[in-house]
């Protein structure tokens, strides 16, 4: 028995927004953003989109890409730090309705940009578990209600998006997940926040709270190096299979410099990592299953292949998966 990832679908904003553009309303430079972070664009969701819209729409086309029809669907697990509603009911469940997957279990997952790690692992699981046969694991967040377009540090780095995969329970042994770890890093927690103020506790009519993104680039830029370099590591290790054994490593794309300074402390070539930051900047939760879904449309995994999943953040959470495609 095996776990697979059976496909891929995306939902990108149409709206791109090029630095060139960014700079018009924020003060930075393009060489700034170009020279610290590897990003060059982002796509921001229109007016009137919301996260759920974005993740059926990729998951429609994961279900498409892997011949199977909604009803077949026994689980929806939604990564996501940018949910429709605060608290509940949950975007996996307005998922469920949209694409019409009557009945499966559908719940959603934060674990910030680690969330599609720790959404692929845990929807492994209940499908091994519970004898399930197909999931949707789904990154997706509108990152752009969030930040704070004052705040040069943070505003620059972040897009919206979505990604889908369909994982799929198979008979056949040697493919799919082989290894995973999952971690976080609780005393890190306010190193990284959405930020919602003080409200009222008083029954009074309240305008709603909008939270925005807080991060301590310096601390939360070291924590993502020494990430990515300790789950390479122990991944080899759990794994048994060398570096070289591996077509691709896919890390969650927050910035390049962060790949640059991991790969040269892993003593591998930056072009190991698959980066698309560059066109989609840091779309947290969703950035893993875009990637994946990119490099299956250029024809990058190939059947048999080993290639590696990294995430870090908020939480500060981190965690990684082997996987023969
Ligand atoms: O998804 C996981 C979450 N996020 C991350 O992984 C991000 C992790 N952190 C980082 O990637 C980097 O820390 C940043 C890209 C956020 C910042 O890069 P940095 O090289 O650490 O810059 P810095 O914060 O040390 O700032 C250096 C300078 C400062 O000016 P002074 O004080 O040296 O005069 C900043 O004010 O750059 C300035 N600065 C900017 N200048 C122009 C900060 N943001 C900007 C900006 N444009 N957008």
């Amino acid at each position: 028995m095996a776990i697979i990832i059976r496909s891929t679908g995306v939902h990108i904003p149409e709206r791109r927004i090029p630095n060139a553009e960014l700079v018009s309303f924020v003060d930075t430079t393009e060489e700034w953003i170009e020279s610290h972070t590897g990003i060059a664009a982002r796509h921001i969701a229109a007016d009137g989109t919301v996260t759920s819209d974005m993740a059926a729409d990729a998951a429609r086309q994961a279900l498409a890409n892997a011949g199977i029809e909604a009803k077949d669907v026994d689980l929806i697990v939604v990564a996501t730090a940018t949910p429709d509603y605060f608290g509940f009911p949950s975007t996996a469940c307005i998922v469920q309705d949209k694409i019409g997957a009557y009945g499966c279990a559908a719940f959603d997952l934060g674990a910030g940009c680690t969330g599609f790690i720790y959404a692929l692992d845990a929807a492994a699981a209940m499908l091994e578990a519970r004898k399930g046969r197909h999931a949707l694991v789904i990154g997706a967040e509108i990152l752009s209600r969030v930040v704070d377009w004052q705040d040069r540090a943070t505003c620059v780095l972040f897009g919206d998006g979505a990604g889908a995969v369909v994982i799929s329970r198979i008979e056949e042994a040697g493919r799919g997940l082989i290894a995973s770890i999952l971690g976080a890093e609780g005393g890190g927690a306010k190193e990284l926040m959405l930020v919602q103020e003080e409200r009222s506790k008083t029954f009074e009519p309240a305008e709603p709270v909008v939270p925005v993104i807080s991060m301590n680039g310096k601390k939360v830029y070291d924590f993502a190096v020494k990430s990515i370099t300790v789950l390479v590591n122990r991944l080899l290790h759990n794994s048994a299979y060398r570096l070289e054994d591996f077509a691709w490593i896919v890390p969650h794309q927050a910035n390049a410099r962060i790949v640059q300074a991991a790969a040269k402390r892993l003593g591998t070539k930056e072009e190991k990592f698959y980066m698309n930051m560059a066109e989609y900047a840091n779309t947290s939760a969703a950035s893993i299953p875009i990637a994946l879904h990119e490099m299956d449309q250029k024809g990058l995994l190939k059947k048999g292949d080993l290639i590696m999943l990294i995430g870090f953040g908020a939480g500060l959470t981190y965690g990684a998966q082997a996987i023969r495609w």
